[in-house]
Formats: structure tokens, sequence, C-alpha cells
């Protein structure tokens, strides 16, 4: 396992919750990098909602998806993350958000926390038990510190008889490095299932 880089540590940590046939959620699709990797778990049999506000984070998804020839159990869908309920209503083993602004597009163009918040809610409630949200934070910026201190006091909050909750971050890199959260829905039967 190589930990240099948070969204690895993100997809190391949903890995195992999500089998073949899942529904699960990229709610920043971005590059597309995390919607790759979720429709390579889920597999041909499951469905991957990815989302995204802008055209081109989508097209680039697209473009990566059909590369792989992943592109069938993918759906592209171009709205912000806050209207999650208004597109899946089946029960989701994982939902990812890598918060903050396209790589090399426009930095205007960021995660609020608003609608990251409505969205986490949201993400919350379609969760299956076991499952996991893992949300990368990026405080480094001004919108993501914002968006990280309006964040965490609600997902410290958060029940721990029906969610566990991890907080990750590195002790050694410098300027506010991002972090990583990471949220699972209490499994309720003794019988583990992953
Ligand atoms: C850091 S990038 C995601 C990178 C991506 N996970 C990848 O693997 O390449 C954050 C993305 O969130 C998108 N975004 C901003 N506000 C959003 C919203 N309300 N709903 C969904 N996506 C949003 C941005 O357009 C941007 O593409």
């Amino acid at each position: 396992m190589l930990i240099h880089k948070i969204t690895d540590l993100a997809q190391y940590a949903v890995s195992p919750v999500i089998r073949e046939g899942d529904t699960v959620i990229d709610a920043t699709a971005g590059n597309g990098l995390d919607t790759e990797f979720l429709a390579a778990k889920a597999g041909p049999s499951g469905r991957v909602y990815a989302f995204d506000i802008q055209k081109d984070a989508l097209v680039r998804t697209a473009e990566r998806l059909k590369e792989k020839r992943l592109d069938q159990q993918v759906t592209l869908i171009q709205s912000g993350h806050e209207n999650l309920a208004r597109f899946i209503s089946e029960p989701v083993s994982a939902v990812m958000y890598n918060l903050g602004y396209l790589p090399g597009g426009s930095r205007e163009l960021t995660t609020g926390l608003d609608t990251t918040l409505s969205s986490f809610k949201q993400a919350l409630s379609l969760l299956k038990q076991g499952g996991i949200i893992t949300v990368v934070l990026y405080p480094g910026h001004a919108e993501g510190k914002h968006e990280k201190e309006g964040l965490m006091p609600v997902i410290s909050r958060l029940s721990s008889a029906e969610y566990t909750v991890l907080h990750q971050g590195y002790l050694n890199k410098k300027n506010n490095p991002p972090e990583l959260v990471v949220v699972q829905k209490v499994l309720f039967s003794s019988e583990h299932p992953y």
C-alpha cells in the first residue's frame, strides 16, 4: 500500500466494501480517476453515478472510461451533488468526495460548504450498513479551509452507535496538506459481509 497520495488512501478505504453489482457514487467526478476505480470495482453488473457541475470534467471522465471500456456501468450526471437524492434512491455501498477544484481547471469552480453538507447528509441516508463515505479535504486553500471547518463538527457529532468515523492526515507534509475522513455505517448484523 502506498500512502503518498491521500486519494489513493480514499480508494483503499472503500475498496473492501464494494462488491460486483453494487451501486456506488462518485460525488465529484473531476478527471474521472475515482469514477474509473469505482466502475472497475462495481463491475459490468454494478452502477456508478458520477456527478460534476462542469461539462469539461464529465467529458474528461467519459473519455477515460471509454478508453478503459468501463463506460457501460457509469451514469454521468452534470449536476451538483447536492441533488443526489433526485437521481438516486437505491442503497449504495460507497460514496467518494474529492473536494476542491478541477486540477487544470478554474479555481473558482470549487466545491462549497453548503452544497457539500447538503450532499453529505443525503449520502448518509443512502448508505448501506457497512457502507463507506470518503471525503478528501483541502484546507490549504481558503474555500477548502472553510469547507473543512464547517464539515468537521457535523461529521464529528455523528452518533458512534450508527457510524464509525476516522480522520487521517499527514504529520510531516507542509502547508496544510489534504486530509481524509472515512465514515462507515455500523453493521447491525452479527455476520460480517466483507
Ligand atoms: C478535486 S476535483 C475531483 C477530482 C476527481 N475525483 C478525480 O479523480 O479526478 C473536484 C471536482 O468537484 C467538482 N464540483 C464542484 N462543485 C460541485 C458540486 N456541487 N457537485 C459536484 N461536483 C462539484 C468540480 O467541478 C471538480 O471537478
